[in-house]
Order: C-alpha cells, then structure tokens, then sequence
C-alpha cells in the first residue's frame, strides 16, 4: 500500500457530512486498498504501537468486531468497553471520560444510539477529546455502515452514478431500530450521482433537515432523492434495495417494541414478489442483523440478488481504512 495522505489527522469522524467527497473518495480508494491487501495477504501495519478504545452503550457484531479485529490487523490493539461496566453508569460525565481515555490512547470510537442522546454524547466527548472521535452509530448517523454500503455498490457495479438505490422501511419485532442507516444512506447515495428512493408508510418520515440536506447534496452532484408512501414503486426497476425498519424511537419513545400500530404495517416485508417488480440485476442488501420473519424472508436474503455478506465484509475494510486515515499521523506528542 502507498503512503497514506494526511488529509485526516486530527479529525473526528461524527458524520460523512463533515468531509468533502473528495475526502470520502479518498477513504473509499484506501478502503478498496485494504480490501486488495486482506486477499493478497500482505501486511497492512499502519497502527504499530497504537491503542484504541470501542466504547458500546449497545449490542453490536459487525461494528465491534470489524474494529476490533481491524485495529489488530493495522499492527495496534483495541479495547472493548461495554459502558455498563464504566463509571459512566455512576453518572461519569463524558467529558471526563473522553480527556482520560483520549490521554491513554490514540483513538475514542463509541456507539450510543439513544434517541436525543447518543449524538450529543458523542459530540461532547469530541469537544474534550485529543484523539479522533469516530462515531460507530448513534441516533443521527451511522457513517460507517453507509460507507460499507457505498463501497459495496461499487463493487457490484464498478459505479454508483445513474443507480436507482431504494431505502424502503420494513416492518420488524426484534428491536427498536434507530434512523441513523437510513439518514446516513440518503445524505451520502445522492453526492455519487445515485438516484434514490425513499419509500416508508405515513409516521416514519426523516427529519426534515435530512430531506433538505439530501436534496443539496443530490442537487449538487447529479443525483436525486424521491419520496413515496408507494412501496411497489419504490422496488420498481430498482438496482439495489435496502428494505429496513427504522424510526420506532421516534414514533414510540417508550421501551415497546410491538403495538399494533406497527403490527398493522407487517405488508412492509422483502419477498420475491417484490423483488421480482426490480432489475433482474437488483442486489438485495440490509446493514444486518435483519429480522428475518419481518423484514425480509429466507428466499431473499439467503437468494442470489442478496450481496449481505458482501455488505457485511466491507464493514472491516472501511474500518480499518478509517482507523488507518484518522490516526496513524497522530502521535501522543501532538496533544503536548
Ligand atoms: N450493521 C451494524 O452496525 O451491525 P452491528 O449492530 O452488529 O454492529
């Protein structure tokens, strides 16, 4: 791998909306780098000596363990904190855990998706915090899976551009699902020129600053953003769709996960009925985990259209392109 540019050092990383597309590109281009060298078995030893923390108020798989895993193959070492077992539960602030934990180490990651709380947080201990601060997911954004996901388009179709990309809601009972895959989704497909459909019954809508935001950003760079309530039109000639629940946080704040308000939506669901009004070369895909009696059926995403696992690899590419990016340059010294 060439010598990374140090375009990022310094930088947190809170949403994809604070860099430009060049810089995204950039990351992308290290991403697929990565990816090249994991195959080809070669070393990728940018982090020699360097410490992370993974701080998670959720569960996850994916975002833990792409970290994790990825901090270990750049040369560093990650620490896992689950933040019931931190002093945070004693009411610990976040300022004074970012300052501590940014004095021992080289990079602050942390999820906290609690609705009006988990950005805030995250912002927080980024306006203390002397190391990067990367969000993995809160209640706004999840900008590392919109990049695993962007980057996955591109290598299904070797370009984004002119793509017709449904973000379409599903109906699921496992758990509350926060918003941030799908704001992150529609903010970032319109700036590669991707033709997005957003598809959700009448409740679940994104915020609005979202929808205006998306609407710059497909404005500037040749995409565009389409809203319907009409799920039939949204799987329409499709080349890539995301069938999804979110927004229940919103919508219900209680701790309920099911009521009949949702259980009267279960005809939001991905069977091959719906999949057959797409492309035929429509790619099934889902930030995982799905539920798989809601969301979506088992002749679907276990299909041939379904490139899930694909999505789900490029999860530890892009996690260890952005570690690599937003600290190698930034050394103990830079905080003196
Ligand atoms: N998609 C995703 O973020 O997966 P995890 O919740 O398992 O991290």
């Amino acid at each position: 791998m060439q010598k990374l540019e140090p375009k990022f050092a310094g930088r947190h990383l809170i949403t994809l909306e604070d860099f430009t597309k060049e810089e995204i590109d950039y990351i992308l281009k290290v991403s697929h780098d990565m990816k090249d060298a994991f195959y080809a078995n070669e070393e990728t030893q940018w982090l020699v000596g360097k410490t992370g923390f993974l701080m998670f108020f959720e569960q996850s798989t994916r975002t833990r363990n792409s970290f994790e895993s990825g901090m270990a193959q750049l040369g560093g070492h990650a620490t896992f904190l689950d933040t019931s077992m931190m002093q945070i539960a004693h009411g610990e602030s976040a300022k004074d855990t970012a300052v501590i934990l940014s004095s021992f180490g080289h990079m602050i990651a942390c999820r906290y998706c609690n609705w009006g709380l988990g950005n805030k947080y995250i912002r927080e201990m980024a306006k203390w915090s002397t190391v990067p601060i990367i969000n993995l997911q809160c209640d706004l954004y999840h900008p590392m899976q919109a990049l695993a996901d962007l980057m996955t388009i591109e290598d299904e179709f070797g370009k984004t551009k002119n793509l017709k990309v449904s973000v379409i809601w599903a109906m699921a009972t496992t758990h509350k699902k926060p918003i941030s895959v799908p704001v992150s989704q529609v903010l970032l497909f319109p700036r590669y020129g991707i033709d997005v459909t957003l598809a959700y019954p009448e409740g679940y809508d994104l915020p609005d600053w979202v929808i205006e935001k998306a609407r710059k950003n497909a404005a500037e760079n040749g995409g565009s953003l389409t809203i319907t309530h009409d799920m039939d039109a949204a799987y329409k000639d499709a080349d890539v769709v995301f069938p999804k629940n979110w927004g229940s946080w919103v919508t219900n704040q209680s701790t309920t996960v099911v009521d009949d308000a949702l259980l009267a939506l279960k005809a939001w669901k991905c069977t091959p009925e719906k999949m057959a009004l797409a492309k035929p070369t429509c790619r099934y895909m889902h930030a995982l985990p799905a539920d798989r009696v809601n969301e979506v059926v088992d002749e679907v995403i276990d299909g041939p259209q379904s490139v899930v696992y694909q999505e789900a690899e490029n999860r530890i590419h892009t996690a260890k392109a952005v570690m690599a990016l937003f600290v190698h340059d930034k050394l103990p010294s830079d905080r003196r």
